[in-house]
């Protein structure tokens, strides 16, 4: 286990070296930004303001490989996994997904399936779907419509409006909530398995060939 995590960085004692590496991250700058990460060793939540649609997309840019299993700090057994994107109409969540599926090599045409509710996309034996619950005014109706199937495969898989399939869904490995915060997005990344955990801290800490102390269990 802790060989499968040895590129993780341990998160600095010093919260601030943390928050200053990832602004560096984010916008290729040092200028500051709020954020905020619990001091776990591994991050569970980290709030970052994203100024502008450029910084949404970094963001998802800096996910896509990880997502992918072509992170060195991620085994590429543990591709795949599920984000959830919560926030109002425009809030940026297919933004997001179009920057991620667009950094993974998706070329072409990605579409928002905010009325076809599913697009599915195929990398390197790596499926991606991209859904959208806006519609389903039932929480059934996602599985009625056969989606279920969905969440079992090795695929990653992204899902706007996850709310309206209520308890139904299970927790994703990284939920995303973007609000409107004024020219830009106020985005709340909270982690719900162990390889969201592993996201969140690789995001924003990085690769310094470190072994942390303690690992949060295996990655599934
Ligand atoms: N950080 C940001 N700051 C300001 N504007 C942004 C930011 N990120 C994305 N945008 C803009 O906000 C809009 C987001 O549209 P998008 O379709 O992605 O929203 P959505 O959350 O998917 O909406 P819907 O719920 O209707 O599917 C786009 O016009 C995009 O340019
Ligand atoms: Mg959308």
């Amino acid at each position: 286990m802790i060989v499968r995590l040895g590129a993780i960085a341990i998160l600095p004692k010093n919260g601030c070296q943390g928050r200053l590496l990832f602004f560096e991250i984010m916008s290729g700058t040092k200028k500051p930004r709020v954020l905020n990460m619990n001091e776990e060793q591994y991050l569970t939540t980290v709030d970052i303001y994203l100024a502008d649609e450029e910084e949404t997309s970094a963001l998802a840019r800096q996910l896509a490989p990880m997502l992918c299993g072509t992170h060195p700090a991620i085994p590429p057994a543990e591709r795949g996994g599920r984000i959830h994107l919560l926030g109002d109409l425009g809030a940026g969540k297919t933004s997001f997904t179009r920057a991620l599926l667009r950094e993974a090599g998706i070329s072409g045409r990605i579409k928002s399936p905010s009325y076809a509710l599913l697009e599915t996309y195929k990398l390197s034996n790596l499926y991606f779907y991209h859904l959208d619950f806006y519609r389903f005014s039932d929480p059934r109706e996602w599985i009625d419509a056969g989606f279920r199937d969905i969440l079992k495969k090795e695929a990653v898989v992204l899902i706007e409006w996850p709310e309206r399939a209520g308890s139904l869904l299970p927790p994703p490995d990284l939920e995303i909530s973007l609000a409107y915060a004024d020219p830009g997005r106020q985005a709340r990344l909270t982690a719900h398995s162990n390889k969201g955990k592993l996201w969140l801290t690789t995001l924003a800490l990085p690769l310094q060939g470190c072994p942390p102390k303690d690992s949060p269990g295996d990655v599934s």
